[in-house]
């Protein structure tokens, strides 16, 4: 059968491991590459933070944002607008969100959430995070009231404070909670998107609800500065946004760019990122739905170790062959994991190499996976509030 990969904001379907170069050429957005490792490079070393270089490139050297739309030029201007040596340069703030299905995140939810973080620490910018209880609420199927929405984006508010943002520069909000601020400029998108091109994007037809259909608007407006009146700087000149999140969602964000000038906005900066795997293999995105594809961040040490013991793994079938031909790392769950949550450079691709020439066996990357795992997890568990 053919298989056909579909990623939209409102679907990620595929058979087969997603081909993320396709999504570039799809999506019409530009690869991370050289150039814009370098450049993050350079503001690493005029921040003065080249002991931390590992944890603040890995993301980008290693494939996990793979994709922007004019990073470069956002780059390049906060190099010029920095004044001297470790000073900050304001020229842009930071959105990301959130929509709040289900009660506890998992460690795929953190990955956009760990990068803002990364990137508020790396610019010393402002993050506003939104908490979509709207949209998960016209999406639901089950019996779910608006206040069982709004009650779980304040538990998923916690889970993701505890990324480590800096209190005094991020703002989060829920939308039903915080739409008067938005409204004004909701009401100008609005105005300037008709029906047609909100169905082609999004695959609206005539049975969607008019909720899921004025909903792209919502989470359009906040990556126009004046949404933020209490919390930006508003000097009557827009502030510039950038936006790190899952590929999935730039359909919402490829919208936005299409209005922001006609608003008299900068068009929002992109950073994207890849899904986390199911546990069970590649072809799958992580799912909160199946527990054997899933780690939660309120999962136990030892039930994230069974995970990861039993996990989908390319070693070989037998010791002996193990040996002989090494690992599949392109279909290796263990391996894939490391990529997103092992910092350390040197001992990623000194695993990579030994496992794929067999002198590592499944067992000892697992062993390695299910101990950084637990870290993460500590750590989160020890930031949450409770
Ligand atoms: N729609 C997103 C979700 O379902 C939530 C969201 C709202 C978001 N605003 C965003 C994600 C901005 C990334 C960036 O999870």
């Amino acid at each position: 059968m053919e298989t056909e990969q579909i990623v939209t904001g409102t679907e990620v379907h595929s058979n087969k491991p997603i081909d993320y170069g396709k999504l570039i050429k799809d999506f019409g957005s530009q690869p991370v590459d050289d150039e814009i490792i370098d450049l993050i490079n350079q503001v690493i070393i005029r921040r003065g933070l080249v002991d931390k270089k590992d944890k603040y490139l890995y993301y980008f050297k290693r494939g996990i944002f793979f994709s922007h739309r004019n990073l470069k030029s956002l780059l390049v201007n906060y190099l010029a607008c920095m004044t001297n040596d470790k000073s900050s340069a304001q020229t842009f703030y930071i959105y990301t969100g959130r929509g709040p299905s289900s009660e506890s995140l998992h460690i795929g939810h953190l990955i956009p959430f760990r990068m803002t973080q990364l990137l508020q620490e790396l610019f010393d910018v402002p993050v506003v995070i939104q908490l979509t209880d709207d949209e998960k609420y016209y999406y639901s199927k089950d019996k779910k009231t608006l206040a069982d929405f709004r009650a779980m984006a304040a538990e998923n508010i916690k889970d993701i404070l505890a990324c480590g943002f800096n209190p005094q520069k991020t703002f989060t909000f829920t939308n039903t909670e915080y739409i008067q601020n938005l409204y004004p400029i909701v009401v100008q998108i609005q105005k300037l998107v008709n029906l047609n091109t909100v169905q082609a994007m999004f695959g609206f037809d005539n049975q969607s609800s008019v909720g899921k259909v004025s909903f792209p608007a919502i989470q359009a407006a906040p990556a126009f500065s004046a949404c933020f009146p209490n919390f930006l700087p508003q000097t009557g000149k827009p502030l510039q946004c950038l936006v790190p999140c899952a590929i999935d969602q730039d359909v919402y964000f490829r919208l936005t760019s299409d209005v922001a000038h006609r608003l008299g906005h900068p068009k929002p900066v992109l950073l994207h990122a890849q899904f986390l795997p199911s546990l069970m293999g590649l072809n799958m995105k992580m799912s909160s739905s199946i527990a054997d594809s899933v780690i939660f961040l309120s999962e136990t040490e030892k039930s994230i170790a069974k995970k990861i013991g039993k996990c989908f793994s390319g070693g070989g079938d037998t010791i002996e062959l193990h040996k002989a031909n090494g690992a599949n790392l392109d279909v290796d769950v263990p391996i894939h994991y490391l990529r997103f949550f092992l910092e350390d450079e040197a001992q990623y691709m000194r695993i990579r190499a030994d496992y794929g020439k067999g002198i590592m066996s499944t067992g000892e990357v697992k062993k390695i996976l299910i101990d950084v795992i637990k870290g993460v997890i500590n750590q989160h568990k020890a930031l949450r509030s409770p």
